[in-house]
């Protein structure tokens, strides 16, 4: 059998939550209240991050989420296996450099030999900033990857990087923010193994005709999930920011995602990256109801994707 038989894309949802997770540590908005309160309605989600293996045994992160010593708790698959200090996590790869996907590269400090790859400008941000440097560049190699350009982080694993529009990671906004920016600052990620493809790109501030043509290409999405309405963060008052000033496209509303998306039903997709503020988080809730009957999916920890 040739290698390709032998692969086989698996994905697992490690944390489908925004940043601050599902309850958020400070928050009894609506469905922090239900959280906390231990509704079955709501379940808890840590930060977002996605697993992905083509032989079930070694896995790259999408993102290192702040909550990635938790995530590895729960999944067994995460865990090492015989004797010795190992680990199946083999290789991160950074979608941007927010807080809640890469701060959860201070968890991995331990002398382990990995790799992180990520864009040229996304391992600049990283370099500049020298706590990341606990995780030891003499150990744990730093691999810039082109825009566009296909490359294989685990054997049997092809994956390539492209641009969405985003903005710059909230700790390093200055003056007037370019919210929707095409560059190697937040880009999405297609995974293929096995002949089966899948898309995840879990912050979006506007849908593209690139995105469009991968989304086109692939089984499965995983897609930004943050808010259901742009401004649902002031109307319930707990911001003062738009989902499309966070860099995030809403998921309803005109232009928003489950229009822009609406041509790809032959897709498998599914919201991740959920903000605690987002109603579709609470089971049975009419936006759940909503995004269920326009052929989409909530994330939620724990889930398996075999696209
Ligand atoms: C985002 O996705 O907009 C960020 O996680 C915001 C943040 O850093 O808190
Ligand atoms: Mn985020
Ligand atoms: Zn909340």
């Amino acid at each position: 059998m040739s290698r390709t038989d032998l692969s086989r894309l698996r994905a697992l949802v490690l944390g489908s939550g925004g940043g601050g997770g599902v309850p958020q540590w400070n928050c009894a908005c609506r469905v922090c209240r239900l959280a906390w309160d231990g509704d079955p309605r709501v379940k808890p989600r840590t930060q977002s991050s996605l697993a992905v293996s083509a032989d079930g045994e070694r896995w790259l992160l999408l993102n290192a989420s702040i909550d990635l010593r938790q995530q590895i708790l729960a999944t067994p698959a995460m865990q090492p296996k015989g004797r010795g200090r190992q680990s199946p996590i083999a290789a991160v790869l950074l979608t941007n450099t927010d807080v809640d996907h890469a701060a959860g590269l201070l968890a991995l400090r331990e002398r382990q030999p990995f790799t992180i790859w990520g864009t040229r400008a996304t391992l600049d941000t990283i370099g500049a900033n020298r706590i990341f440097d606990v995780v030891g560049p003499d150990i744990v190699a730093r691999r810039a990857v082109r825009l566009g350009e296909p490359f294989e982080p685990l054997p049997g694993l092809a994956v390539e990087l492209f641009p969405v529009p985003g903005k710059v990671p909230l700790w390093l906004e200055e003056g007037d923010v370019e919210t929707d920016a095409i560059g190697e600052g937040t880009v999405g990620v297609a995974v293929e193994a096995g002949g089966r493809r899948l898309v995840y790109a879990p912050g979006c501030a506007r849908v593209t005709d690139a995105l469009h043509e991968r989304i086109a290409s692939a089984h499965a999405l995983l897609f930004d999930g943050t808010l259901f309405t742009d401004d649902e963060m002031i109307a319930s008052g707990l911001g003062e920011k738009t989902g499309r000033r966070m860099g995030h496209s809403p998921v309803s509303g005109p232009g928003g995602t489950l229009d822009a998306l609406a041509r790809h039903a032959d897709v498998r997709r599914i919201l991740i990256h959920i903000n605690n503020s987002n109603p579709i988080l609470i089971e049975g809730s009419p936006e759940e109801t909503t995004i269920k009957a326009a052929g989409w999916e909530v994330a939620y920890d724990g889930m398996e994707v075999t696209p």
